[in-house]
């Protein structure tokens, strides 16, 4: 029996996520450091958005966007810059600085784990949670 309950266990913490996400601090720093162009409830038009030249897409949106499946890690490289894309520069800063003090792994949707500052994996598992059907 004790095998048993042992072996749930195990399959339990399998399932879960790589590491404990802490969605209520990516909350508290989406609002920090991203509301000012994403607006408070993540869907664009935040007040800088008026002095930025490209407009803050609607990041509720963005499993709709991708056949339902939620980017983890294109999001996470766009917000940390490992976006090859980003090599030239864009109007949104980067912040893998701010962040990178601290990596953990999460898993991504292709289901490998990856390395990313604590708190863009917290801001992005919160992100997670508004996704629009
Ligand atoms: C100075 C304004 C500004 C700030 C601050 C900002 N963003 Fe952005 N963000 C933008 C703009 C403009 C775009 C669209 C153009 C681009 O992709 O560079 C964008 C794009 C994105 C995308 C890409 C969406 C996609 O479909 O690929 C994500 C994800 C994102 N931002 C998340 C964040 C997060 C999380 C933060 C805070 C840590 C943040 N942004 C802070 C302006 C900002």
């Amino acid at each position: 029996m004790k095998a048993a309950t042992t072996a749930i266990a195990c399959l339990a913490a399998l399932t879960q996520p790589a590491v404990a996400r802490d969605v209520q601090a990516g909350a508290e720093a989406f609002y920090s450091y991203c509301a000012a162009c994403h607006g408070d409830d993540a869907t664009g038009g935040g007040p800088m958005t008026e002095i930025l030249n490209a407009d803050p897409p609607d990041l509720t949106a963005l499993a709709a966007n991708n056949e339902g499946v939620f980017p983890s890690a294109r999001i996470v490289f766009r917000i940390d810059g490992r976006d090859p894309t980003l090599a030239h520069g864009g109007p949104m800063p980067i912040f893998g600085d701010t962040f990178g003090d601290d990596l953990v792994p999460f898993r991504s949707e292709f289901g490998q784990p990856i390395l990313a500052g604590r708190g863009i994996v917290d801001i992005v598992a919160w992100l997670e949670t508004l996704q629009q059907p």
